[in-house]
């Protein structure tokens, strides 16, 4: 396991000398983010020892080292999904790479359904805390010493700070952003109604088949998080579901702008 880790970072530091201070993993149709990355140094996973490859549309799978705003960053551009078939040591790899490379914080973003009836297509959420509806933990077995501890705390997995930061920064910048909880599932199907109707009676906002298992492994190094969920289409059991792969990836599209506006104010910040 370790050997995996030296080999892939002693890769990435030859790539680019910087260590960077933030990561940031972008979400089904927020790919564009990353042409605001400047002087990008653009490297395709297939290229990094031990990396999965992505095999999802609107998941170009490349990572990215830039500044933002004069910021040494990393980005992600495409992740690894549980429902694709990685396990979850797969899934969760890049996260750990990406602290063990230097990262400060970690800005995870996503597409997801919204269950809450206030919310609406385009809408950003800022994850307030998560539910756990994965069939698998990536801690589970031996726990890793190096990097946590056996029982990681999860009473507060996304960063107060940062969210109270990222909440002033939309209401700044007039961005529609609403503070609520994800949950998590493994994909690859949709929800049914009765799912929804429970969904929303466990008390989540939105949901979708990403980021729990990459916020886990994140807190068990204990690096702080933000995340935050664009919400590409309605989860709700009255409505008349139309789902689909292209329209979340329009509707990612249109809150990338909004979402940019915000990891560039929290970064300056
Ligand atoms: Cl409606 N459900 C799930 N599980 N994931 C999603 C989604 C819905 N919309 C985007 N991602």
């Amino acid at each position: 396991m370790r050997e995996n880790f030296t080999e892939t970072l002693d890769f990435l530091r030859s790539k680019f000398p910087t260590l960077p201070k933030a990561g940031i993993i972008l979400g089904s149709g927020l790919g564009n983010f990353s042409s605001r990355i400047e002087g990008p140094i653009e490297i395709p996973y297939s290229e990094i020892p031990n990396f999965p490859q992505s095999t999802v549309e609107g998941h170009s799978g490349t990572l990215i080292f830039g500044t933002l705003k004069n910021i040494p960053v990393v980005a992600m551009s495409g992740r690894f999904h549980f429902y694709e078939g990685y396990e979850m040591d797969k899934v969760t790899f890049p996260v750990r790479v990406l602290k063990l490379l230097g990262i400060d914080f970690l800005v995870i973003s996503n597409a997801a359904g919204g269950l809450n009836p206030s919310f609406q297509v385009g809408d950003l959420m800022i994850i307030q805390d998560h539910i756990d509806l994965f069939p698998y933990n990536p801690l589970r077995g031996k726990n890793e010493d190096d990097f946590g501890v056996r029982f990681p705390d999860m009473s507060e997995p996304f960063d107060m700070a940062l969210r109270k930061k990222a909440l002033e920064i939309a209401v700044k910048n007039n961005i529609l952003a609403h503070s609520g909880v994800y949950a998590g599932v493994q994909g690859p199907k949709l929800e049914t109604r009765a799912e929804m109707r429970y969904l929303r009676i466990i008390g989540a906002d939105a949901v979708g088949m990403s980021t729990v298992p990459e916020v886990i492994v994140a807190r068990h190094m204990d690096l702080p998080v933000i995340a935050v969920s664009a919400i590409t289409n309605l989860c709700i059991p009255q409505e008349k579901q139309h789902f689909s792969h292209d329209g979340v990836v329009d509707a990612a599209q249109k809150a990338e702008a909004s979402l940019s506006k915000l990891v560039e104010e929290l970064l300056q910040s």
